[in-house]
């Protein structure tokens, strides 16, 4: 059922132009630095970002951020800056708007080993690209269902608003998924950090 959700997924021609490019940062949790990435191929860059996490001994929730360039992305680095506290479970992987992010990314990040995958984008009406966070919810409901049917907890996959002024409720977002992906425990489709 996986393989035919991977297999049976369009091609989206209106995002064809930036299909190859995402620009990523992840945060280094042993030297709490950013680290800026520019990818081809955003399957590879999902791969290391989970691998990144898999680390440590005991387990830990491991979580894919996928958050939208002019909001979400602006709230996680206000977060940062205003030194606010959250669970260092998550790494992000910025994208240019929520629409933009092909469900078939969160679906990889679960097969590859993500415990969580959290998706955030700009509120309704503040979408730089109009309706794109729109496209983005529609298309999050439908992959809710198809997950489901894959045998994948549902609630392994959060979608949420952020704007570039609420680095606090970047902040608590971020708790508030991690405390319910570590209710869950691991992935069961990967029994761990694998
Ligand atoms: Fe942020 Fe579209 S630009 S969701």
């Amino acid at each position: 059922m996986r393989d035919n959700i991977l297999k049976g997924e369009a091609a989206d021609p209106a995002n064809d132009a930036i299909d190859n490019r995402i620009v990523g940062r992840t945060t280094d949790k042993t030297n709490n630095k950013i680290v800026d990435s520019t990818i081809d191929k955003g399957a590879d860059f999902i791969v290391d970002s989970v691998e990144c996490i898999a680390d440590s001994k005991a387990w830990e929730p491991k979580i894919i951020a996928f958050l939208c360039n002019w909001c979400s992305y602006a709230g996680a680095d206000l977060a940062g800056t205003s030194r606010l506290q959250y669970p260092p479970n998550i790494r992000i992987i910025r994208v240019p708007c929520s629409g933009r992010l092909n469900p078939l990314f969160i679906i990889k990040a679960l097969i590859d080993g993500a415990d969580g995958v959290m998706v955030s984008g700009c509120h309704p009406g503040d979408c730089h690209y109009l309706s794109g966070n729109m496209y983005a919810r529609r298309r999050f409901t439908i992959l809710k269902k198809l997950i489901t049917a894959a045998g994948i907890n549902p609630d392994r996959v959060h979608f949420t608003w952020v704007s570039a002024s609420e680095g606090n409720r970047f902040a608590e977002v971020v708790a508030e998924v991690t405390n319910r992906v570590r209710k869950l425990g691991p992935n069961d489709l990967t029994g761990g950090n694998e």
